[in-house]
């Protein structure tokens, strides 16, 4: 198959690729596919009401692909989510749809479609500018987790641990007139929470990520560490619920282990790869291509979420 990984960086294959993609891209040609890194913000897209075409460095690229893997970046989700919306208006195959990463990168959505599938999440509210600053804190109590609605990685999650930090942390974020969400601290997750890697129906790889001592954020991007967990039953069904929920066949499904239960946080779109086969040494990338194997002969899945 002739594949595309639509991402970012340089077009020239590998530098400036993520090690992700570089997993991708080896575990592709090792299976025997040609694929091409193509950097989406060198695309542009020509439209006329006749055939609109996708160009790449001037190469019309439109019918190059029979399937199209997408690791976009967040700040390019906006250009990106637009070239690869086209390759599906020609027909062309994706393992996630446009609206599913535009859906996923938003954290207000994310949570609405994840409670309108009855998956438990922590308590959360969204808010804006308010005056009512007080009783939105008493509504989840301290400590209160604060979010920004378009933060990743870690960055933009901030933990306020009396009603004091809470209001001024809240206070300086409206100032920068930004959105944010106001989440229960779940603290008997220990700073740690628990990585679901999902393809299709079923979970392929899994570890739990432990914050450093001094964090309570256990992104690997905060230094936070990885070992490999085996998920019950019920876990598993729960991560697959909610990469349904998000309308989402390839994802990573992050779940905080509570007195209640497991509550997803965050399910993300563009999972990083090579972190969680280090940790699991699970062919994390290898599943993907035979995923893509699988799929990419059928049309795109009409898209079910509603919202
Ligand atoms: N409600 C919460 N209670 C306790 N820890 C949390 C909570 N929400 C997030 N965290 C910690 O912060 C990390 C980052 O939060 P997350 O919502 O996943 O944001 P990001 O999109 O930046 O990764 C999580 O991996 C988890 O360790
Ligand atoms: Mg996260």
């Amino acid at each position: 198959m002739n594949i595309c990984i639509l991402t970012h960086g340089k077009a020239k294959f590998i530098k400036g690729s993520t090690v992700s993609t570089r997993s991708l891209y080896e575990a592709a040609t090792a299976r025997g596919h040609k694929v091409r890194v193509i950097n989406a913000a060198l695309c542009y897209i020509e439209v006329d009401s006749a055939k609109p075409k996708v160009l790449y460095e001037g190469e019309d690229i439109s019918n190059a692909f029979d399937a199209i893997i997408p690791r976009i970046m967040p700040s390019l989700t906006n250009y990106a989510t637009a070239i690869l919306r086209q390759f599906e208006m020609l027909g062309v195959y994706t393992t996630a749809k446009s609206i599913a990463i535009v859906r996923a990168r938003d954290k207000f959505r994310s949570i609405q479609l994840l409670a309108k599938s009855n998956i438990e999440i922590p308590q959360t509210i969204f808010s804006r500018e308010s005056a009512e600053l007080d009783d939105l804190i008493s509504k989840i109590g301290v400590p209160v987790i604060i979010k920004l609605a378009s933060g990743t990685q870690g960055n933009g999650v901030v933990i306020a641990e009396t009603r004091k930090a809470a209001k001024s942390v809240i206070q300086a974020f409206h100032v920068l007139d930004t959105s944010i969400l106001l989440q229960e601290y779940i603290e008997e997750a220990g700073g740690s929470d628990i990585r679901a890697f999902v393809v299709g129906n079923q979970v392929i790889a899994s570890m739990q990520r432990q914050s450093l001592s001094d964090d309570f954020r256990s992104n690997l991007h905060q230094g936070g560490d990885g070992t490999v967990i085996k998920l019950t039953e019920d876990q598993k069904k729960i991560a697959v619920r909610a990469a349904k929920a998000m309308g989402l066949q390839i994802c990573g499904v992050d779940m905080l282990l509570s007195n209640r239960g497991p509550l997803v946080i965050e399910v993300n779109a563009n999972p990083g790869i090579e972190g969680i086969e280090r940790v699991t040494g699970r062919k994390v990338a290898d599943k993907i291509i035979e995923y893509v194997e699988k799929n990419a002969k059928q049309r795109n899945r009409k898209d079910r979420v509603g919202a």
